[in-house]
């Protein structure tokens, strides 16, 4: 989603002054041989992080693409091609039922095809095919604006059901045809999950009587995922799809309670409008269907008759995504932001070892593990805080009853311990190799207000975002330890200060989000820079959101690709050569409002189907060189 800006709903900050010294892949594991580079980390001895800790650079063979080649459109680099492989409406079959030009199809008809906005994503190659695989793509959100013929203007039971059926996720395959462009096979395994799909409730949280509804007795079966914003994969082949801003679903006009407020429900949500024909979502009469949503969901792609899993063990917050990695001793470690002015950022570790030859442990490894929090010191020290009850504070008399309440709630769990409140953390990527962790902070620009500068947050009205990055001790993920440094601010080369630690090399770039390594080394990041700040201000010289490769010794950042007019660029994916890139461009054409007028629902954009279709649709779209060689480097 782009930028909500819900308001501060951490007590801990706001108006009062406070505290905040802090003292106080995937492509995983195919082989045996990717298995071990994972577990063991190639650095030298070097303990600081600036230097050459990383091997070798990875090579850009790319020229930067100009930031006058902005339109309405995409822009790749010389010798790079592209194509759509699906839109919002085009089906999951390959076949129909196909989007109407008039977006007239009925909810049945819209849970054939493919969601509206699509974010997280990856691609799960066929055993024995080169270029076949299932495609997997979360679809955030909708704009009823574009999703209705009239928009919002009526509303019915029925343009709720649409709406809903627009949201979740897709799996779907997609072979890449001789043309070097992709498309959309039939498949078996081809499903849309969606805000009313059965999923079941597994871990520490399920079954607690504050996830029971007059839906669910027994608290382990929800309706639907929502908000899915970014992804994980696992090492058993498993994605995993985050719910981030499911509060804004649910309306409570009623006061809402301390627990409430922490998520941000409240009389206003986000104008879904869902409440009004589905009472799920009236918190006044269901307050406990709100505590069945804000977590990460699992989903077997090869089993398209098993529901999705939410785990509870990770967490209940606004989930931005989950990076998933492998301790030294095969623990699985999960890194999840958690998106919004002033929130944390988490860290998950199973309690056991990942087993590559058992698959029927690993069903139980998102079940059983300890869930911790960021702090980050000053002086580029940081630990990860255990939210265990009975630790820290995490008692009955400080108001947390048990272990489920811990996780319904984390985040007063961790206002409790003494987390670090970040500038937004969005996406996590872990070095493939060298084990070090990148966080994007997108904005803030209550920095230096409501929120006090800190070291890992030293930059105030901070409208650009910055990446920080951090070394787990003995580069062991499960270690409580870790040192951390500012990656780089974002900004304009061209206009910031020189003397400012941390200034980017390369090209200018701000709102970072988007964030993920290839096997090789290379961090691609991708900008979310909001509908109403784009060319103003310090985004005076970008108009559109975009695509970076950056080099994670020399800090280098190049720009790979430019996307169409108010769209954001969220979401990417591999082939396993590396010759085709899978890309998410979602809401091309959105407005500053971030709700479609219907009436001009091409007035900002009309990507990707110009003349073709009444209005611009999210997509992914497959980037490949015109000389076949791998992308990027
Ligand atoms: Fe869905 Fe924080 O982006
Ligand atoms: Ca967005
Ligand atoms: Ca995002
Ligand atoms: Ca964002």
């Amino acid at each position: 989603m782009n930028e909500f800006n819900d308001p501060v709903v951490n007590p801990l900050y706001g108006s009062s002054t406070h505290l905040v010294s802090l003292s106080g892949r995937r492509h995983f594991l195919k082989s045996s041989a990717a298995l071990l580079a994972v577990l063991s980390p190639i650095y030298g001895s070097s303990q600081g992080l600036s230097k050459s800790v990383w091997g070798k650079s990875p090579r850009f063979t790319f020229e930067t693409v100009g930031l006058e080649r902005s339109s309405d459109g995409i822009a790749v680099p010389k010798g790079y091609r592209w194509s759509v492989v699906a839109a919002w409406g085009d089906p999951i079959n390959g076949k129909f039922p196909v989007i109407s030009y008039d977006v007239i199809n009925s909810p049945q008809q819209q849970a054939k095809q493919f969601g509206m906005h699509h974010d997280g994503c990856a691609f799960f190659p066929d055993a024995g095919f080169a270029d076949r695989g299932l495609w997997v793509v979360n679809h955030e959100y909708t704009d009823d604006g574009l999703l209705h013929p009239d928009g919002m203007k009526t509303w019915s039971a029925e343009k709720v059901e649409k709406s809903q059926a627009a949201h979740g996720v897709t799996v779907a395959q997609i072979q890449k045809q001789a043309n070097g462009q992709w498309q959309v096979t039939s498949s078996p395994f081809a499903r849309r999950i969606t805000a009313y799909t059965p999923c079941a409730i597994s871990g520490p949280a399920a079954g607690n009587p504050r996830m029971q509804t007059a839906f669910d007795p027994h608290g382990k079966l929800v309706l639907g995922t929502l908000n899915n914003c970014a992804n994980g994969v696992t090492p058993w082949g498993t994605y995993l799809t985050c719910e981030e801003n499911i509060n804004g679903y649910f309306v409570k006009t009623g006061a809402s309670t301390k627990e409430e407020q922490r998520i941000g429900i409240n009389a206003k949500g986000f104008g879904y409008r869902w409440h009004e024909f589905d009472a799920r979502f009236n918190a006044d009469l269901h307050p406990n269907e709100a505590n069945r949503f804000g977590w990460v969901v699992e989903i077997d792609p090869r089993n398209p008759d098993k529901a999705p899993i939410k785990r509870t063990a990770l967490g209940r917050f606004k989930h931005e995504g989950a990076a998933v990695t492998l301790a030294k001793n095969g623990r699985v470690v999960v890194y999840m932001g958690d998106d919004q002015r002033g929130e944390y950022v988490y860290r998950y570790v199973s309690k056991h070892a990942y087993q590559a030859n058992r698959p029927e442990l690993n069903q139980s490894l998102l079940d059983e593990g300890t869930l911790y929090v960021g702090q980050f010191a000053e002086g580029g020290k940081g630990r990860w805080i255990p939210l265990v009850h009975g630790q820290g504070g995490l008692t009955p008399a400080n108001g947390f009853p048990d272990q489920a309440y811990i996780l319904i709630e984390a985040r007063l769990a961790a206002d409790h311990v003494g987390a670090t409140p970040l500038d937004r953390s969005e996406w996590v990527a872990v070095h493939p190799t060298a084990g070090d962790v990148y966080l994007s902070l997108t904005n803030n620009n209550q920095r230096g207000k409501e929120f006090p500068l800190n070291a890992v947050n030293p930059r105030a009205n901070n409208a650009m975002g910055h990446i920080v990055r951090w070394k787990p001790n003995q580069l062991d993920a499960a270690s409580d330890q870790f040192e951390w440094e500012i990656f780089v601010l974002a900004g304009d080369p061209e206009v910031q200060d020189p003397n400012q630690k941390g200034n980017i090399k390369g090209d200018v770039f701000g709102s970072p989000d988007g964030l993920w390594f290839d096997p090789r080394g290379m961090l691609w990041m991708q900008t979310d820079i909001s509908s109403g700040a784009l060319g103003k201000g310090p985004y005076a010289r970008i108009t559109n959101n975009m695509m970076f490769a950056a080099d994670p010794i020399s800090g280098e950042f190049r720009r790979f690709l430019i996307g169409p007019n108010g769209c954001e660029v969220t979401g990417m994916d591999f082939t396993p050569d590396y010759k085709t890139m899978f890309i998410n461009i979602q809401h091309p054409g959105e407005s500053p409002s971030e709700r479609s007028n219907p009436e001009k629902p091409k007035a900002n954009s009309d990507w990707p189907d110009r003349t073709l279709f009444s209005r611009p649709r999210s997509a992914t779209i497959a980037v490949w060189r015109e000389d076949g060689k791998p992308v990027g480097v």
